[in-house]
């Protein structure tokens, strides 16, 4: 049984112990509560829901009635999308760059935010406001393990959410190394693989990715 979903306050603590943020978009916020059965189902209580369709917001707000699951907001690009998101019920936001109007949207409203980092500069911005734990994005066209081990030298106390190409075959690699917390990816829950209604194979993928991780 997964723990019961936290309160906002764990949000890090949470998405740290499950090491996995799916990263979902929505075609059709219809098919919201049975993806969150398949994710349920296959151990890996966390959603991030792209803003990138008209389904987003209405998604986040079925997701985010059902218990034990923790459901954040994705490609969150403008300010009044934090406001959007926690009306939703999203407790926390992930962005894929730097924007300080949205960081300290989030902030004001006090929701965890994992702003988009792929340099130092845009580090030392996210320390800047106050935060430590960002997002590598997009992790694999950047350079992968080897540019966020060197990007990530200068910053001991900086923890990391490497993005972008992350699959079961390289997560274990990723996490390994220490400054990772956990990694985002939508391999397991791309819109492909339930347009046809069927969420078998979500929930298989899903257990795929809770069990590549839990070899760590
Ligand atoms: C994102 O939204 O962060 C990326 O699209 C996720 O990258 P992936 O699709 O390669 O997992």
């Amino acid at each position: 049984m997964s723990p019961p979903a936290p309160a906002k306050s764990d949000v890090p603590g949470f998405i740290a112990h499950h090491r996995i943020v799916p990263i979902i978009t929505m075609r059709d916020a219809a098919q919201a509560d049975p993806l969150v059965e398949a994710l349920l189902a296959g151990g890996l209580p966390i959603a991030e829901v792209t803003f990138r369709t008209d389904a987003a917001a209405a998604s986040i707000e079925a997701m985010s009635k059902h218990d034990g699951l923790l459901v954040g907001a994705g490609t969150v690009l403008k300010p009044d999308q934090v406001d959007e998101a926690r009306d939703r019920g999203a407790t926390f936001i992930v962005t894929p760059g730097f924007s300080p109007k949205v960081v300290t949207r989030a902030l004001e409203l006090d929701l965890p935010i994992y702003p988009g980092v792929s340099n130092p500069t845009d580090i030392e911005m996210a320390l800047d406001h106050g935060l430590d734990s960002v997002k590598f994005f997009p992790a694999e066209s950047y350079g992968g393990l080897k540019t966020l081990k060197a990007i990530a030298a200068p910053y001991h106390m900086v923890k990391f959410v490497p993005t972008g190409g992350i699959n079961t075959d390289n997560i274990r690699d990723y996490l390994a190394f220490k400054p990772v917390v956990a990694c985002g990816g939508s391999w397991m829950v791309k819109p492909d693989l339930f347009a046809d209604g069927d969420f078998g194979p979500v929930e298989a993928a899903v257990k795929a990715a809770v069990r590549a991780v839990a070899e760590v």
